[in-house]
């Protein structure tokens, strides 16, 4: 199988057949799994949903990692499936990857293969900065509805605080996507929790990664379920630090 390095902002309606390789996600893979291996639990039969997927580079990264884990790969573009499916070649914990729209509602995702309150997982890296903001809204609302009591929304990218963007060159990093896309730009975590408390859903743990970059830990409290079925609630982890 032939690798092709790849510019994460490439569009295209054919479908990429080959394992195209984001040399981001190559440095941040290793980091990401480590704040990974903190929260994802031991035991049996869980699962973990992917948005925007793009090369699949992280979901393989991951899955061998977490053999307890079903990964569902996605990407809102067409032209990635290929890459995503070539990467996931040979990890039996890996499904196909499915076409997912976020700002849509998740009822219409692959027929309605996800659920009400059956993930224990959703990760995202690298989406929020880079699409309009109804993508995060989203995620978040999106979220809210498919993970279970406790479950975890897990996100990575460069974020704004308390209205700075910290230090100068994602501050460069952001004036650029605002001058590619108005609609795109660093997201504030202020704002973020504002969102995700709408969705039920609490700020657990910010992390600080290389390069400017945070995984942030999001937590659905789920108490308030308002769909009138049965919750399980999935437990806490040990090593688990709260940091909001
Ligand atoms: C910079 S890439 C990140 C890819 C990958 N997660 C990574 O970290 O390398 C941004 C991704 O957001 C996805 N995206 C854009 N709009 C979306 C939408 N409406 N729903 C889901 N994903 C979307 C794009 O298709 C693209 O793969």
């Amino acid at each position: 199988m032939n690798i092709i390095h790849y510019a994460a902002n490439h569009r295209s309606h054919t479908m990429a057949v080959e394992k195209l390789v984001y040399p981001a996600a190559e440095r941040n893979k290793n980091p990401i799994l480590s704040v990974l291996k903190r929260y994802i639990q031991p035991g049996a039969d869980q699962t973990l949903l992917e948005i925007s997927s793009g090369s699949g580079q992280h979901v393989a990264h991951f899955a061998p990692h977490f053999p307890q884990v079903t990964f569902y790969p996605s990407e809102y573009d067409p032209y990635l499936l290929g890459s995503i499916a070539a990467h996931a070649n040979g990890y039996s914990n890996i499904r196909k990857p499915v076409l997912i729209d976020v700002t849509t509602d998740f009822r219409l995702w692959d027929n309605g293969t996800f659920k009400p309150n059956s993930l224990e997982y959703i990760y995202n890296a690298n989406m929020m900065h880079i699409s309009p903001y109804q993508c995060t809204i989203g995620l978040f609302k999106n979220a809210g509805q498919l993970l279970k009591r406790h479950g975890l929304l897990i996100t990575y990218g460069p974020y704004a605080c308390d209205s700075v963007i910290y230090p100068e060159s994602n501050v460069k990093f952001h004036n650029s996507l605002r001058s590619q896309n108005p609609s795109w730009g660093l997201r504030d975590i202020s704002d973020l929790k504002r969102l995700a408390e709408k969705s039920d859903i609490k700020l657990t743990e910010v992390v600080d990664m290389p390069a400017n970059n945070k995984t942030i830990v999001w937590r659905k409290d789920g108490r308030a379920d308002r769909t009138g079925e049965h919750v399980s609630p999935i437990g806490r982890t040990a090593g688990e630090t709260a940091k909001t």
